[in-house]
């Protein structure tokens, strides 16, 4: 009549995918409680470790469970309780994390009626809340793990892409906040032809690179000609950072989501620490607090 979740953070965009590119960290993530209750409905009944509002219609995991209850119309409600350990406005995924810790709860505990690919539609819902728009590059890691590709919104068209075993995550979290609304007001709505043969090339490349195990082209396709030069304003030190990445091996650097968080994706264990060392040295000077995450992804 219970069920503990663990809610992993995600990195979307990966650079060339925007909107559509994810991956799931292992090692960083929220815990959720759900409980089954005789009252119809949802409940938020506690959240440990952000103010966010208990209002069931004003809270992401609480949209995103009145989704799959309205899908589901069971005689029993649930109640929720979060312990959030990802910061907001992190660019790892802190609101899809909820979202998608609400449905994958709620569903196991009415025996699974939905597959886990409907699972990332309803999670989605609750995504929009908190960024304005439906964008499933966060919740789908999330619900699927390891990488995910959103092919397609128009229906929705989740893949989870195959990837090789001994690719880790670095993740630089600077203590900032940065809205995803506000870090999506500074995209154009247009893109120069140019500029999208360059990306959907990448875009290509690192799914083929994914699949094929051949960490040469994934690094090598994770360039971001489009959304990159117009964010990194918004994060300090951004330049620097993936440098200090880029120089000692990674195989690739970049936002991390709408940021302000920065990523490097690495060969193996040893390489990550690497990076994360350099990236680390590389933002000592700012004075802004920040943490560091290693995680493998699979
Ligand atoms: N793809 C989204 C963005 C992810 O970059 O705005 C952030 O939630």
């Amino acid at each position: 009549n219970e069920i503990k979740i663990f809610c992993p953070a995600t990195i979307a965009n990966l650079n060339c995918g925007f909107d559509v590119l994810g991956l799931c960290l292992d090692g960083i993530g929220d815990e959720m409680i759900i409980r089954k209750t005789a009252e119809k409905g949802i409940r938020i009944t506690k959240i440990i470790g952000a103010d966010l509002p208990l209002e069931t219609e004003k809270n992401v995991a609480g949209v995103a469970a009145l989704a799959i209850v309205k899908a589901a119309d069971p005689d029993i409600g649930f109640e929720i309780e979060i312990h959030k350990k990802i910061k907001a406005g992190s660019g790892i995924g802190s609101s899809s994390a909820s979202a998608a810790g609400a449905v994958f709860g709620i569903n196991e505990l009415l025996g699974k009626p939905f597959t886990r690919h409907e699972l990332v539609d309803f999670a989605m819902k609750g995504e929009a809340l908190a960024s304005g728009c439906e964008h499933a590059d966060n919740v789908a890691p999330c619900v699927l793990g390891g990488f995910t590709l959103v092919r397609g919104y128009n229906p929705l068209d989740v893949i989870k892409i195959e990837s090789p075993s001994e690719i880790y995550a670095v993740v630089l979290h600077p203590h900032i906040e940065v809205k995803t609304s506000d870090s999506r007001a500074v995209l154009s709505p247009t893109v120069l032809l140019k500029d999208a043969i360059t990306q959907w090339g990448n875009v290509g490349g690192l799914i083929a690179g994914l699949y094929t195990k051949d960490y040469e082209l994934i690094g090598r396709s994770l360039q971001d000609v489009i959304i990159e030069p117009l964010r990194k304003q918004l994060i300090p030190n951004f330049e620097n950072v993936k440098n200090a990445a880029l120089q000692n091996g990674a195989l690739g650097s970049g936002i991390s989501g709408a940021g302000p968080s920065i990523f490097a994706l690495c060969k193996g264990q040893e390489a990550a620490e690497k990076v994360a060392y350099a990236m680390s040295n590389s933002y000592q000077d700012t004075g802004i607090a920040f943490d560091m995450h290693i995680s493998k992804v699979n």
